[in-house]
């Protein structure tokens, strides 16, 4: 695919042509041989738009992602299916929501999480969050096998010894670049130690074999399911998280998997849908409750940084009618268009960024680059503890009124989330 007129035709299509040189010229680095990238860049442009974004406020950092993390992320970089990404303590917001949730009338402390990921970090930590609950996990890829190499990367494998994904021990552009640049001799290198640990087993430290690896995370409060949403039998639980998956899913299915829901949950019961990054930020979620019988949709709350995202879980998705993501553009765009409120959030937003050295505006007013010596870990601890002044400093509640001055039901919720009344 031609590159430089794709972009061309992009900046004009949504941002009148007012991106930067520079951001332009970071997504050159978009792989020619990646069709689907290509089409998710122009869907996330177009909810960029949608949402009131200028250019302005794209910085480099959403180029890099965009020109090369993307790739290695999406489906298409893995044979069609849905990589079991997941990162330590992206959900703990969610599981704070959960333990202290007004909506949830039922007396049982049951929960699945469905579409775990693998290693199932997140659904461990609820389970440690939500002392004496039962919570079951469930995936269709949890893994036959687990090899680690000496670095601690890890790649996973079928029942037929197929290798399934594989990720850099820390996930930095940088790590992912050197298992990437010859992904051949990476897959080869994993499967040689399989075979070679099959024969000769070495099951501690780093490298390593773990067979059945999802067994060695089970408890007496914590149990795990091979299959995704529709095929596990299971029992009616209290609580149903289904996270980072549906944005992979049209509607339709989308549709169908909020039915099966609906049969999984208790009366009074509760199912949380929706997605976030690192350190629970770029948070959205709809919360449905379960009355006489029939799942109803409750609430739509996100976190105040959706509005001024350093990520793309924002506008991430596969479909470009997805029903969550064209809700959070729809509220986003109202805040953005309260002009007074965006001058105050700016000019505070602004600051935070110039004074961390983190995207900050250059002399053209454009959102510049992270600070590339900081470790992921430094990195999103820093965005966090950005969004937590945000909080501190009562932008949340601003948010609120700009909603209800537009007629909206909205309200600050239990975990400083702007929520939505539906
Ligand atoms: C990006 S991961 C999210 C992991 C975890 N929920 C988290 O947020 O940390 C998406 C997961 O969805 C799973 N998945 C794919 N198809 C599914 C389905 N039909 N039902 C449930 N999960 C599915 C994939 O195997 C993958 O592990």
């Amino acid at each position: 695919m031609d590159r430089i007129n794709f972009l061309k035709d992009l900046n004009r299509k949504y941002f009148n042509g007012e991106l930067s040189t520079n951001f332009l010229t970071r997504l050159q680095q978009l792989p020619v041989d990646r069709p689907d990238v290509f089409s998710f860049v122009e869907r996330m442009f177009n909810f960029v738009r949608l949402s009131g974004i200028p250019a302005k406020d794209l910085s480099l950092f959403h180029a890099d992602v965009m020109g090369t993390l993307l790739a290695r992320i999406l489906p298409g970089g893995w044979g069609g299916k849905i990589p079991p990404i997941t990162v330590q303590g992206r959900h703990a917001i969610i599981d704070t929501y959960i333990g202290n949730n007004p909506y949830l009338k039922s007396n049982g402390k049951t929960m699945l999480d469905i579409g775990c990921g693998f290693p199932p970090f997140t659904t461990i930590e609820v389970s440690n969050y939500l002392k004496n609950w039962k919570v079951v996990g469930a995936d269709p890829s949890l893994p036959a096998y687990l090899v680690y190499d000496e670095d601690g990367n890890y790649a996973t494998f079928d029942d037929t010894k197929s290798i399934v994904y594989f990720q850099p021990a820390i996930p930095s552009i940088d790590n992912w670049n050197s298992l990437l640049s010859d992904v051949s001799a990476t897959k080869k290198r994993f499967e040689q130690l399989l075979n070679e640990f099959l024969i000769n087993p070495k099951t501690e430290g780093f490298p390593r074999l773990e067979i059945d690896p999802i067994k060695s995370y089970e408890t007496e409060f914590l149990s795990f399911k091979n299959g995704g949403i529709g095929e596990i039998e299971i029992e009616e639980k209290d609580v149903i998280r289904c996270f980072n998956v549906m944005y992979y899913f049209d509607n339709n299915f989308q549709d169908k998997a909020l039915n099966w829901f609906s049969q999984k949950t208790v009366e009074g019961g509760i199912v949380m849908v929706g997605g976030d990054w690192a350190h629970s930020t770029e948070c959205y979620y709809h919360l449905f409750q379960k009355e006489s019988g029939e799942l109803r949709k409750k609430e739509f709350s996100f976190s105040i940084d959706c509005i001024s995202p350093f990520a793309i879980v924002t506008w991430y998705t596969n479909f470009g009618d997805d029903w969550q993501k064209l809700d959070l553009v729809k509220y986003i765009k109202i805040i953005r268009s309260n002009e007074e409120f965006m001058d105050e959030f700016n000019a505070f937003h602004d600051s935070q960024r110039a004074r961390n050295k983190l995207c900050p505006r250059d002399s053209q007013g454009y959102y510049g680059d992270i600070d590339h010596t900081l470790s992921p870990i430094e990195l999103w601890s820093k965005i966090r503890a950005m969004h937590d002044e945000l909080i501190e400093a009562g932008f949340v509640q601003k948010v609120v009124k700009v909603l209800q001055l537009s007629g909206i039901k909205a309200r600050v919720n239990e975990v400083n989330h702007i929520a939505i009344e539906l």
